[in-house]
């Protein structure tokens, strides 16, 4: 048959070869076979100053650098050379062998699928490239996968370290609490004077003992309670109940932190009733007036204020003491936060912490009037 005719028959041949499939390059071989006749074939890649054979057809050439083409001995008498291109830049070089001649006819068909083949090695290359980089992403994927089940590994052991943490404060602090209890309850007892008269030298100490637990009771209570809230072990136990009764009742137990200090404490407060946790509601004050007490030098006045509006409690407490510092008066209510005092005796730096989070947990808040040098004013707002 015609060469031509064969090719116009054969070359739709090329178009169909599945360019993903590995056995890709031996189809296009197969396909310039039906067209031309050869008794070998070959594609070298073009370097700088090199050319490797990446592919070939019945050859007993080895796979490997040559320098050029002209230098290679194909072991056959006729060769047709043909350059493959993308946009004018030599790509690769196609060859194929054979015994006898090969006609004029066949030169002119061979450059036209040379330059068919150019394109469709170029695609193969395209997608080699593209295969490679989505199994380069998958292995990326498959690390990030194991990176994140370690990590997930380490938050499982972080977390149950974290409860056994918990645990322990929690166990160890009630442990505290009991003894601690009784020491208080003891010095009370003495200053009380029910077991008898006291030397004022006696009194003192005995008071003294009875502050030193009290900051100390205080400590335990807000590690105890930190660890409550972080747990979201901390629920609310709301019953109806006279604000006047609960504030005196917090008053009484920190009277003598105030008295130790020659602080007067000024109640501005009438009967207001709320429903709240009895017992969180003499926290937040609680908290409150010890660091008032804390922070607010000898002879100083602190002055506590609770009024009701509508469906609204304020508590106010103001001191006349060192006053916060614009910079610190957000960070003070963060964990462990204590602003300019850092280090400070008798303190944990989680009261303002807790005593925020009591106040949420009521669906209220806390916000604080200060300036350096002029005191501090806490008021917590709590729905009735
Ligand atoms: N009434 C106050 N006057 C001045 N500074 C205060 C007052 N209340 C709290 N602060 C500041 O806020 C910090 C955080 O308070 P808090 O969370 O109760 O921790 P702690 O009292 O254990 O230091 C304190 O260390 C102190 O610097
Ligand atoms: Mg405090």
């Amino acid at each position: 048959m015609d060469i031509f005719k064969k090719s116009i028959n054969e070359i739709n041949k090329f178009f169909k070869i599945d360019l993903r499939a590995e056995s890709s390059i031996d189809e296009i071989f197969d396909v310039m076979h039906g067209i031309i006749c050869y008794d070998s074939a070959y594609i070298f890649y073009v370097f700088p100053d090199s050319i490797k054979l990446e592919y070939t057809r019945n050859s007993k050439l080895k796979k490997q650098t040559y320098t050029k083409v002209d230098d290679i001995n194909f072991n056959c008498k006729h060769k047709l050379i043909a350059e493959l291109k993308i946009d004018n830049t030599i790509f690769a070089i196609l060859v194929i062998t054979r015994g006898t001649e090969f006609t004029k006819d066949e030169t002119s068909v061979y450059s036209v699928v040379s330059d068919i083949i150019s394109s469709l090695v170029k695609n193969i290359e395209l997608n080699n490239i593209i295969s490679l980089q989505v199994k380069a992403q998958q292995e990326s994927i498959t690390e990030l996968n194991k990176a994140y089940k370690t990590i997930e590994k380490q938050n499982k052991k972080i977390l149950k370290a974290d409860k056994i943490k918990s645990d322990f404060i929690a166990n160890i602090s009630h442990e505290l609490r009991t003894p601690l209890n009784s020491i208080i309850g003891f010095s009370d007892l003495l200053v009380s004077k029910c077991l008898g008269e006291l030397t004022p030298r006696q009194l003192e100490y005995v008071n003294d003992i009875k502050v030193s637990g009290l900051h100390l009771l205080g400590m335990i209570n807000e590690i105890l309670d930190m660890s409550k809230i972080e747990s979201g072990a901390m629920h609310l136990n709301r019953t109806i109940f006279s604000t006047k009764q609960a504030i005196d009742e917090v008053l009484n137990i920190i009277e003598p932190l105030a008295l130790k200090k020659d602080i007067m404490v000024v109640r501005v407060y009438g009967d207001e009733t709320i429903n709240a946790d009895y017992q969180k509601f003499q926290q937040i004050l609680f908290n409150l007036l010890s660091n008032a007490i804390k922070y607010t030098p000898e002879k100083g006045t602190i002055k506590i204020n609770c009024t009701r509006a509508g469906d609204e409690l304020t508590l106010k407490i103001k001191d006349n003491g060192k006053g916060i510092d614009k910079k610190y008066q957000k960070t003070i209510f963060k964990k462990f936060e204590q602003g300019p005092d850092k280090g400070a005796i008798n303190s944990t730096g989680l009261g303002l912490t807790i005593t925020r989070e009591l106040a949420a947990l009521h669906g209220g808040k806390i916000t604080l009037k200060s300036e350096e040098g002029k005191g501090a004013e806490f008021i917590v707002t709590l729905p009735c």
